[in-house]
């Protein structure tokens, strides 16, 4: 089997918290994809590579979690697992739960979360709880809710569930051969930078994070919880991170920053991203891509963006910000020229 066929703990095995006889819950996630960027790297001046976390099976890097969570959950003879979620976790939880034959509760703000994400869990047949407040009140409540009873929490609260994260890093180093100067990565809750940082340290790396926050949801950058976290990247509307601290040690420790976007350049980088180098993720994670255009790469030659979500998440926002044409046309062959041609 090639790297690409295997499932990410029995490839990382040695690394994670699981021995070989445990119960394995895959969907044959991780090994994702690293594509250069040739018209990023034109104008940033750096060689710019995109690391496609949405080509994991539920179409975001949340498989990582999820083939760990769901496992480790199994192995504890777990029925049922749930989670908060602003979409992603709650489509991945779902898949890895129906793949387990458990049930599946997921707690998300009440229409705020994308068509796609939304699509995908309840085919997945999850409970889906959606709640008057925001992603913030939804982790507290299912925090507290999982306290009294025997359901399992597959959020990456849990500093064992964040192990699977981490892999992503390995993957970077064994692809990069170890020389890489910089990574760009949108924070939300943050134990996706906490896991970079952890995958990176423990394989002896160090090179910079720079995480980016959506303005209207910067806590990080504010330095204070945001009681109302507003902005076009749904995945990233998040105003009180779990992860603060890891996240700011990371980024202190690796000498790199956590800086904001406004939704304007978030989605010019969506569009370029697309229409430039022919890859559609989700509005979260160009905010990645649009963290290394506005502050530039600081000297760095080889870098990473992590796209982190496949755009077909979001069809809405992909709908009302694009670089296409759409032409209505009569069906005969006049109009057709005119339409082409014209
Ligand atoms: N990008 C995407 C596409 C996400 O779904 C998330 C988080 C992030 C970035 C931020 O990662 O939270 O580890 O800092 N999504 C979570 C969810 C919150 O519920 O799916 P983070």
């Amino acid at each position: 089997m090639t790297a690409s066929h295997v499932p990410l703990i029995e490839r990382y095995r040695d690394r994670l918290p699981f021995a070989p006889g445990d119960p394995l819950v895959t969907l044959q996630e991780g090994s994702t994809p690293l594509l250069r960027a040739p018209v990023l790297s034109e104008m940033v001046g750096a060689e710019v590579r995109l690391k496609l976390e949405g080509a994991n099976p539920t179409g975001s890097f949340k498989d990582r979690v999820m083939t760990c969570a769901v496992s480790a959950a199994v192995r504890e003879g777990a029925k049922a697992v749930i989670c908060a979620s602003t979409g992603n976790t709650a489509a991945s939880s779902a898949a890895y739960a129906a793949r387990a034959g458990i049930t599946c509760a997921v707690i998300v703000p009440d229409g705020k979360i994308a068509a796609g994400k939304m699509a995908q869990t309840l085919m997945h047949g999850a409970r889906v709880i959606a709640l008057a407040g925001n992603f913030d009140r939804a982790l507290v409540l299912v925090r507290e809710l999982t306290e009294t009873h025997p359901i399992a929490l597959v959020n990456s609260v849990n500093e064992f569930r964040i192990e699977g994260q981490k892999t992503a890093a390995f993957e970077l180093l064994e692809d990069m051969e170890g020389d890489i100067d910089a990574l760009y990565i949108p924070v939300g809750n943050a134990g996706n930078v906490t896991s970079y940082w952890r995958g990176f340290t423990e394989m002896g790396a160090s090179p910079r994070l720079y995480g980016f926050q959506a303005e209207g949801a910067a806590p990080l950058v504010l330095g204070h919880p945001v009681e109302h976290p507003e902005t076009v990247a749904s995945a990233i509307r998040i105003g009180n991170p779990a992860r603060w601290e890891d996240a700011m040690t990371a980024m202190t420790q690796s000498r790199g920053s956590i800086r904001s976007l406004s939704d304007t350049e978030i989605l010019a980088a969506y569009r370029l991203i697309a229409s430039g180098e022919g890859m559609f993720c989700e509005p979260a994670s160009a905010a990645s891509v649009a963290g290394l255009l506005k502050y530039g790469t600081d000297g760095a030659e080889r870098v990473v963006c992590v796209l982190t979500g496949r755009g077909l998440k979001d069809p809405e926002t992909a709908l009302e910000n694009n670089d296409g044409v759409t032409i209505h046309c009569e069906a005969d062959m006049g109009a057709l020229e005119e339409a082409v041609l014209g």
